[in-house]
């Protein structure tokens, strides 16, 4: 059985089709799959080699014969893109290199034209060093009231030449930079993107403006930068340890998923729903367990979270439960759904963590964890290029490199660049059809030919048609995303296999290296590798997933 077989007649069947116009459901986004696009990677449109807002807008068919329900679009403001734009000198305006405000304008409306919503990214935990304020705070000089709209502090030891604590940055180093007239400010990430003081009224009043202005634009939501740092324990303590961007999402930190953040997240959930939606907010926040990680989907705060658990799980079936279970009750305790994610513009693309090396093996495994994902209750992430299968590229030239963490940490971190580099559409040289120079901002891969969106269509055992078919099967059948439709199910399986049932639906997932003979669970409709099966029986291939109706 191969994977284009069954999905078309079911989806059909359901009457359902992914072109419906946007409407104004309740909980649109309870299991919506959400297709993050990294703007600047995507689709150029005027031949500088760097992705843009019109060629992700001439690329939006794409989106929508794939059938996600909504765009994650990642900042695309105003940016001296020390940090590819989480460093945000105007919210309110598009950077050139990306457009400008009625490129977004059009961008919005043709999406929902194609009844694919639109999430913009917010940065408000740091603004750029270039920011209006934060050049105002250093003219203004020491103790001046423009200062306190970020942190700054006199330093510790002799003349103040020490750093205010031990704080370090996630990007390496110290968090701290002083500037020349001896004062220090904060920067949880790179010199350039000062940390914001949210105990100030303006900030937070600013934010609130700011959110307006691209929600009167008709974005659908935001995806929240750091929603777990913008508050710091008070009298910003010292940790007594290094390393500490290692602790991060396991420990406690006193500046990160402070209690404080919940007011912020609240008074935002307020001004989401004062406007016509629903519109969301999804928090990008890293919490040391999935119960603090629940509060930020409280009915009273965000729509959704990001789940990393999922993504840093290693591909362990026993670990994988963990996890899922985990993730379920503590989203179910709080009456939220959860997320779902494997990759996305920070980390290493699932193939080739997967993988390990080897990249038939990684490949065969990233399909079977995407088919995984689309079968679990809640809203899934999907990162540009997943659909294609593509790996990390990992023989990335120095002097190419752009991961502002890759400098401060002498070349040890900040590898962040192999998993953005620009999509391959067609043709068989780079750029692949990527914009109409032959430019792209970070080299392809020769190789990629095979890998475009071109050659993999029309191809039933590409990953692009197994996402395809995933997508339209989770329309047709609503027992399958769902996490209203009815409890996920575990049944009794073999170490080293999953299999759960929803409302009739069942999925299989073999993580061994080798074949497994089980009985039968039903009608297989969807397997990210071919499966054997006489009605009986079923011979489940190795480091795969099928997708059953009951
Ligand atoms: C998280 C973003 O995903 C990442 O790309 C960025 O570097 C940091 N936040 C800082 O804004």
């Amino acid at each position: 059985m191969t994977h284009e077989l069954t999905a078309a007649g079911l989806a059909s069947a359901s009457g359902k089709t992914t072109e419906s116009a946007v409407e104004d459901t309740v909980g649109w986004w309870r299991d919506a799959v959400i297709y993050q696009v990294y703007v600047r990677s995507f689709a150029d449109s005027d031949g500088d080699g760097i992705g843009d807002l019109r060629g992700v807008r001439s690329r939006l068919p794409h989106l929508a014969r794939l059938g996600v329900d909504a765009v994650w679009l990642t900042p695309f403001y105003a940016s001296p893109q020390a940090d590819g734009g989480y460093d945000v000198a105007d919210y309110r305006a598009v950077d050139p290199v990306f457009g400008d405000l009625a490129d977004a304008d059009d961008l919005v409306r043709a999406a929902h034209a194609l009844g694919l919503r639109v999430i913009v990214d917010v940065v408000p935990n740091h603004t750029s060093d270039r920011h209006p304020w934060f050049r105002e705070a250093l003219a203004a000089g020491p103790a001046s009231p423009s200062r306190a709209r970020y942190h700054f502090r006199p330093g510790r030891g002799a003349d103040g030449c020490e750093p205010p604590n031990d704080w370090e940055s996630v990007f390496g180093g110290p968090a701290w930079t002083r500037t020349p007239d001896g004062d220090w400010y904060l920067h949880l990430f790179a010199p350039q993107q000062p940390d914001l003081n949210w105990e100030h009224p303006e900030v937070a009043e600013e934010f609130a403006s700011v959110l307006r202005f691209w929600l009167d634009l008709g974005v659908d939501g935001f995806r929240i930068d750091v929603a777990h740092g913008m508050v710091k324990a008070p009298g910003l303590p010292d940790i007594g340890r290094g390393a500490q961007a290692t602790l991060i999402g396991t420990e406690p930190l006193p500046f990160f998923d402070q209690d404080g953040v919940h007011e912020i997240h609240r008074s935002w959930r307020l001004l989401l729903d004062s406007y016509e939606g629903p519109r969301i907010g999804v928090a990008e926040a890293w919490a040391p367990t999935s119960e603090r990680l629940a509060l930020y989907v409280r009915p009273d705060e965000l729509h959704q979270a990001f789940n990393f658990r999922f993504l840093n799980c290693p591909w362990d079936a026993a670990a994988m439960r963990t996890v899922i279970e985990e993730s379920l009750a503590a989203t179910s305790a709080v009456g939220a759904p959860t997320t779902w994610v494997l990759s996305n513009h920070d980390v290493v693309r699932h193939v080739t963590r997967y993988g390990n090396g080897d990249g038939p093996r990684g490949l065969a495994r990233a399909r079977a964890a995407a088919l995984l994902m689309l079968a679990l209750p809640g809203s899934a992430y999907l990162y540009q290029g997943e659909e294609l299968g593509l790996p990390e590229v990992t023989d990335l030239p120095d002097e190419v490199r752009r991961d502002p963490a890759f400098r401060r940490t002498a070349g040890q971190d900040g590898l962040r660049d192999g998993c953005r580099i620009p999509l391959p559409w067609s043709g068989l040289e780079p750029p692949f059809g990527f914009g109409p120079s032959g430019r792209s901002w970070l080299p392809q891969p020769r190789g990629w030919g095979s890998l475009t969106v071109a050659a993999q269509t029309g191809n039933p055992h590409s990953t692009l048609e197994l996402y395809r078919a995933a997508l339209e099967l989770r329309r047709a059948l609503p027992g399958l995303g769902s996490p209203d439709a009815g409890p996920l199910a575990w049944q009794p399986a073999p170490e080293g296999v999953l299999l759960f049932t929803r409302p009739g639906f069942a999925c299989t997932l073999n993580t061994r290296t080798e074949p497994l003979e089980l009985p039968s669970p039903g009608r297989p409709v969807l397997s990210s590798a071919p499966v054997e099966t006489d009605g009986r029986t079923v011979r489940l291939p190795p480091d795969s997933c099928t997708w059953w109706v009951l």
